[in-house]
């Protein structure tokens, strides 16, 4: 709540409620008259995004749910009946599937906001870990989502994943077969992860919880990085951000919708739409597109690293991209947050994203194909591969100690109105 109550009830029922169970108080003192910076602008509109889509997701999930069916013979066909026969069922199952992939989107935004303005530095550490955690569960969920229409991409797609693990030495195949729960991908596996996937919705929901709690004690950051001094510096959330998210929140809706009525499949892969066989191959096995970039990754190391071979090296890397994130507080060493004040900081930062991309785009081919000039997407991903490591462990380090930051504003107040003395 980020300061000392505000909140007076009513005398009368809600002073007795108050006395015994204080939640009115805690949504007053959380989303009514929480102080909140005043110069924070759209891209602080995008945990209020994710909100709603955990949301949305969880309650077509739970109503797909009573259509669906996990048994390896009827999975595939269950989707098909809900599509076409069950009322309305196009809609919950198209809100579905493009929902996660906007999800993703808006995670992607989140976390990218987050980076650029220092959001995960002192005192923000465990609000920034509580989100790598629950993005670790997204994708979690993601890919066990993916598995349950049992098309091809659904079926070859867990293969190539759940096959990873067999790369850990000693322990490998075990984790593997108990993963399967058998010796294959088959009829346990999909029961498991049907459970899982409808279990971890909810966990990802209480650690929001936990999340929006680490960011209502230090309150929010903001995009100049300095801290909140006096009330100045503040509005309350409402009606100041409930009416801004509120209008972000319904232009992504819109675009949402657009997806969902007039390009439902649009973001799916057209192997999908063909019933998983055991026994066929695709030529060309790609995740979704939310893990384009670790998919690059996971192929970029070819050769052996010293005793790791190259198979486990990748597996390394690739959980190794996301593991370090969560040491990231830790290793920008400057006292400034944004990059609005790290003129040299900010360049290698639109070069991190634009590389993050750009290994998306390198999973989605062929390693051997040609990107352009005879060089190909595998050499192009190893790159890109050293370049997202380097940020983190050699770029932020350093330049947090050489680079000299530009002049930063006084207060939060005068960013915006320009009058309280510098
Ligand atoms: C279901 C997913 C998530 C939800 C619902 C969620 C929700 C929120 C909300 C409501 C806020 C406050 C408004 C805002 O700053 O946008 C916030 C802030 C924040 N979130 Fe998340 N979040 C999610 C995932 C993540 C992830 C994956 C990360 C990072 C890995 C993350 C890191 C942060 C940080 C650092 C802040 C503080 C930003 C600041 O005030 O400067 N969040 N989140």
């Amino acid at each position: 709540m980020s300061g000392p109550s505000t909140y007076n009830p009513k005398p009368g029922l809600m002073t007795w409620l108050d006395d015994r169970l204080p939640i009115i108080r805690l949504g007053y003192d959380s989303f009514v008259d929480y102080p909140t910076p005043r110069n924070l602008n759209y891209w602080w509109a995008f945990g209020g995004i994710l909100t709603v889509f955990l949301m949305i997701q969880i309650i077509t999930g739970i109503t797909l749910a009573m259509h669906y069916i996990p048994h390896e013979d009827m999975a595939f066909n269950s989707i098909q009946r809900i599509v076409r026969d069950v009322p309305n069922g196009w809609l919950l199952q198209s809100m579905h599937a493009n929902g996660a992939s906007f999800f993703f989107i808006a995670v992607y935004i989140h976390m990218f906001r987050g980076l650029y303005y220092g959001s995960y530095k002192a005192p923000r550490e465990i609000l920034w870990i509580l989100g790598v955690v629950i993005y670790l569960l997204m994708m979690a969920t993601g890919f066990m989502g993916y598995v349950l229409p049992w098309g091809q991409m659904s079926y070859w797609g867990a293969m190539v994943i759940t096959n990873l693990v067999g790369a850990i030495p000693f322990v490998g195949e075990a984790i593997r077969e108990w993963l399967w729960g058998g010796f294959t991908v088959g009829q346990a596996t999909l029961n498991r992860f049907f459970s899982l996937h409808y279990l971890l919705p909810f966990i990802i929901a209480a650690v929001v919880g936990l999340h929006i709690w680490a960011l209502h004690v230090p309150g929010n950051g903001n995009p100049v990085g300095i801290s909140v001094k006096t009330k100045k510096d503040t509005l309350p959330f409402h009606p100041y951000y409930t009416v801004k998210d509120g209008f972000a929140i319904l232009l992504y809706l819109m675009i949402f919708c657009f997806f969902v009525f007039f390009m439902p499949n649009a973001l799916g892969h057209a192997d999908n739409f063909i019933e998983a066989n055991a026994l066929s191959t695709p030529s060309h096995i790609v995740p979704e597109w939310y893990y384009l970039p670790f998919y690059a990754i996971l192929r970029a190391i070819t050769f052996d690293i010293g005793p790791i071979d190259a198979k486990l090296g990748g597996v390394l890397a690739m959980f190794g991209a996301i593991a370090i994130l969560f040491v990231l507080p830790w290793l920008d060493t400057s006292k400034v947050r944004s990059m609005r004040f790290r003129p040299l900081t900010r360049w290698f930062f639109i070069f991190f994203v634009v590389g993050a991309l750009g290994l998306g785009y390198c999973g989605a081919n062929n390693p051997d194909d040609i990107v352009f000039g005879g060089i190909k997407f595998l050499w192009l991903a190893q790159f890109l591969t050293f370049y997202y490591f380097a940020y983190f462990l050699l770029i932020l380090p350093i330049l947090g100690i050489v680079e000299k930051p530009k002049p930063r504003p006084a207060s939060i107040e005068e960013s915006v109105l320009g009058t309280s003395k510098a």
